[in-house]
């Protein structure tokens, strides 16, 4: 162990993260218990929180240290002197134990060594490529990508000399192979950054042929970029990107994880040496999720399960009825793939078609916004993966600063609506969507 020749230096007794169980139960006479009964108690002892059963929420700005020597260890650990973060409690910033025991949480669904909580999806995105991207780098990414996401690396990001290549998401091995090898010959790449599927066209990248070809491409070099894979449309039920070869895997848990549309707030899951890079530059700047929202992410994982669940059954029953309405011209809904390659991406990346998707009204703006207004059930709102059914218009919401261009050529038309389905009753829902589609005129 690395910290424990540290902790003879600096004479500090290893101390443990007192709300960590020492020995945290994962299987019972060698079942290996499923996230669904880990996400009750996970990473929690009540005995020492006065036996409250739930975490109480930590609302402090800083921690006592058990001596001065503990405190030194700990500011090792957190400023990266000592690999493998602090054992302790520091200073809000750093860490806390709400966030801690979430991040246990959320690393199991994914098998993921380690996980970081942030204050918001964009900040989990904009703290791995500040930790990962030098000037003069090349970020290749598939297109498209959420809407910040693309102008973080596209308009900020190129201001420090940052470059970018990307590929639809639905391209070929070659087409992707393609760029890869163009980005090359621009500089370092330094990662390779997916969304799928991508938001929101909800077509899925193929992330093995991206993960066959960067072994094959960079093999033998020094740096080997990391994928990164913002899974949020999919995970953490649908779709497990790590044990497709991806190395890191990113969150907006405002969406699904959250799941009642009350929280804002992202993750970031991958393996210990990148995620360590990844909280340094998150210490640095401060963008770990709040005591309280980490909390209330910890009693909506306990229902992750069943939320995603059934809006998963109520979306795959409402696609079916919404595929053969004469108003509807297309269902953009990864059950129903486009293509033979996009289902064969499919049967082998994902485990559900999730419950959000595409739908292409007949027409334009103006009935697409007809339908919208018309909604009873479903609210008129963006985001996605909450307990409540959203709708929204991406050409004139979400995407509206995307260049027209770029639009037309990602497929973000003005008769396309996201549909984010929740909890509520399929049948209700339906009932909901034929009047819509019947206002439309
Ligand atoms: C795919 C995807 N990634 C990232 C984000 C950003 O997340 P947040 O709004 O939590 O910052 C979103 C938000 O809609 C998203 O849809």
């Amino acid at each position: 162990m690395p910290g424990e020749t540290e902790a003879d230096l600096t004479g500090a007794e290893p101390t443990h993260n007192r709300r960590r169980p020492k020995q945290p139960i994962m299987e019972i006479d060698g079942r290996k218990l499923k996230p669904a009964t880990l996400m009750m108690g996970h990473g929690y002892d009540p005995s020492l929180s006065e036996g409250s059963l739930k975490p109480p929420i930590f609302l402090t700005s800083t921690f006592a240290f058990e001596s001065a020597a503990a405190g030194k260890r700990h500011f090792e650990g957190v400023t990266g002197i000592r690999p493998g973060g602090a054992e302790g409690l520091i200073y809000s910033r750093f860490n806390g134990p709400n966030q801690e025991i979430a991040e246990d949480r959320l690393a199991i669904w994914e098998e993921a060594e380690d996980a970081l909580l942030f204050s918001s999806g964009m900040s989990a995105i904009a703290t791995t490529l500040l930790a990962l991207v030098q000037p003069g780098d090349v970020i290749v990414h598939s297109a498209p990508l959420y809407a910040a996401t693309e102008s973080l690396i596209g308009r900020t990001l190129s201001k420090f000399g940052v470059q970018w290549l990307d590929f639809p998401a639905a391209a070929t091995g070659e087409e992707i192979g393609k760029v890869i090898e163009q980005a090359k010959a621009l500089g370092r790449v330094a990662l390779i950054y997916l969304e799928s599927p991508a938001n929101p066209t909800n077509v899925l990248v193929d992330l093995d042929a991206v993960v066959a070809l960067r072994d094959q491409m960079f093999s033998g070099e020094s740096h080997v970029p990391p994928i990164a894979i913002d899974n949020t449309f999919l995970g953490p039920l649908w779709h497990h990107p790590i044990a497709h070869g991806a190395d890191l895997v990113i969150y907006s848990l405002t969406k699904y994880a959250g799941g009642h549309s009350d929280l804002v707030a992202g993750g970031v899951l991958g393996g210990n040496a990148l995620i360590n890079s990844i909280r340094l530059m998150r210490n640095t700047i401060g963008t770990i999720l709040d005591p309280h929202s980490a909390w209330m992410l910890l009693r909506s994982l306990e229902t992750l399960e069943l939320r995603m669940s059934r809006a998963g059954e109520n979306a795959a029953k409402v696609c079916a009825w919404l595929r053969d309405q004469p108003q509807v011209e297309k269902v953009g809904y990864l059950g129903f793939p486009e293509n033979d390659r996009q289902a064969h991406v499919y049967r082998r990346h994902c485990t559900g078609a999730g419950s959000t998707f595409s739908l292409y009204l007949k027409g334009g703006e103006a009935e697409a916004f007809a339908f919208l207004d018309a909604l009873k059930i479903a609210k008129l709102a963006v985001s996605l993966g909450g307990t409540e059914t959203l709708a929204s218009h991406p050409a004139a919401m979400t995407h509206l600063s995307v260049p027209a261009e770029r639009k037309k050529a990602l497929a973000i038309s003005d008769n396309m609506v996201r549909i984010s389905i929740g909890c509520e009753d399929a049948d209700d829902l339906i009932a909901d969507f034929s009047q819509a589609l019947r206002a439309m005129g």
